[in-house]
């Protein structure tokens, strides 16, 4: 597999390289920066001529590995994968599929005419957690399902982190947050339900990280003498410095000692430094939307920005049943018998152990040439892709949207 961005999940799925060499082997990179794409070429052993600036150049190249994986920037997915599919790779496509419903289209129809294997990194539907839920909700074990109540609460840090300050700010630069985060969600909610999406309504804003927020003394940068640096929950020196949360973003020196001031120097310079009520933000941080679904039933999805806590949390009602889980573990109630039956899928891993799932699935369907062997084919993906698009639309008109895949 070449790899097309060396960053944060990158490094994700090219851990399961390095654990799991007789399955899969990295034999390209493309990545601008020069130290990321340094250290991914000494982690996998890529060859000199194998390492590229940018994603382009990997296709000046004739095909040269079975397999892409496109884990650029949300804006950088539509280039790599129409390129990819044209070249006859096949393709492991990071979520978002691309910001437009269009260009989404335009992937689906080169993936049918190339006839290649292209997985979307809906990695919930790998995780054991999500697996079993579904497999309960499916069987019958709760009658018929009724409806879905489903919460992502991003966590306060983690909005900041992401939404505020971080790579997905700018909803016009990248994708609103119904996608950038939350396609899985709609996602993995069409996938319980097992039936089309037929109409979706969604209301939400950014009501905290804005200017008028910014308390009295606060500075542009937390290190500039800011007057409630000491109390804030978001300040920079807190969250990245004191504390050495989400640093991986930093790309900082392998010795501990340089890694003070490397983070430092990063908080001067990067809008990871920069009061979170004076960035250049647009997402919002609340949004909830609700649906219908062929033959009547009904879920409702909040994202939160602002809870303490992280962990998607589903009640899941039936007709003679419910399921009430926290992503680690689920309870399952029987009303016929009164019965309630814990199910315990904690793994303690990103994403409940789904990255590797997916990859593992992954492999097995390239080998194999047989997209069966995925869940998230890009024929499924669309689907819970269109319905964030129309989610988008109806927060901006107020109307419901009808979805039509
Ligand atoms: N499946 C998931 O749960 C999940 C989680 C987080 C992020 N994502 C998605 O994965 C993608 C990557 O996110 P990330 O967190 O790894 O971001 P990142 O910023 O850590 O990594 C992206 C990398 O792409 C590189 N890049 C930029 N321009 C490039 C170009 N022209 N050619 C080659 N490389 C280029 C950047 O330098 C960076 O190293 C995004 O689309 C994001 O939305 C998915």
């Amino acid at each position: 597999m070449i790899t097309l961005g060396a960053g944060s999940r990158g490094n994700v799925y090219g851990g399961y390289a390095l654990r799991y060499p007789e399955e899969l082997d990295i034999v390209g990179v493309a990545e601008p920066i020069a130290l990321r794409n340094e250290r991914y070429t000494q982690k996998h052993n890529i060859p000199e001529e194998n390492r590229f600036p940018t994603w382009e150049r990997v296709f000046d190249r004739p095909k040269f590995a079975d397999a892409v994986l496109i884990s650029t920037p949300d804006n950088l997915h539509y280039g790599p994968c129409m390129a990819a599919l044209k070249a006859g790779y096949d393709v492991l496509l990071e979520k978002p599929i691309a910001p437009t419903e269009q260009e989404c289209r335009d992937i689906l129809a080169m993936t049918k005419k190339t006839g290649r294997v292209v997985a979307v990194c809906h990695v919930l539907r790998y995780a054991p957690y999500f697996v079993q839920l579904r497999e309960m909700i499916q069987s019958g074990a709760i009658g018929q399902l009724v409806s879905i109540q489903h919460i992502e609460p991003i966590g306060h840090v983690h909005m900041s982190h992401s939404y505020v300050r971080g790579n997905w700010h700018d909803r016009n630069a990248t994708t609103p947050i119904i996608l950038a985060k939350s396609c899985h969600d709609l996602d993995i909610l069409r996938w319980m339900v097992g039936k089309p999406c037929k109409q979706i309504v969604a209301m939400g804003g950014l009501h905290w990280f804005k200017k008028e927020n910014a308390p009295a003394g606060s500075t542009d940068r937390c290190m500039d003498g800011c007057a409630v640096e000491g109390s804030c929950p978001y300040s920079a020196m807190k969250i990245y410095y004191r504390e050495r949360h989400r640093t991986h973003v930093f790309d900082l020196p392998q010795e501990p000692e340089k890694q003070g001031d490397a983070i430092l120097a990063a908080l001067r310079t990067t809008n990871y430094g920069r009061c979170v009520y004076k960035m250049d933000n647009n997402q919002d941080d609340h949004y909830i939307t609700s649906m219908q679904f062929d033959g009547g039933v009904t879920a409702s999805f909040s994202m939160e920005g602002h809870t303490s806590y992280e962990g998607r949390r589903t009640r899941v009602m039936g007709s003679m049943g419910d399921i009430v889980g926290d992503m680690e573990t689920f309870t399952l109630s029987d009303f016929r018998t009164g019965k309630r039956t814990v199910y315990d899928q904690s793994s303690g891993d990103s994403h409940g152990g789904g990255d590797w799932h997916l990859v593992r699935d992954w492999i097995q369907a390239v080998t194999q040439q047989n997209p069966a062997l995925l869940t998230s084919t890009i024929d499924a993906s669309i689907e819970s892709h269109v319905m964030g698009f129309m989610a988008e639309k109806s927060r901006t008109t107020g109307r419901i949207e009808g979805v039509v895949v």
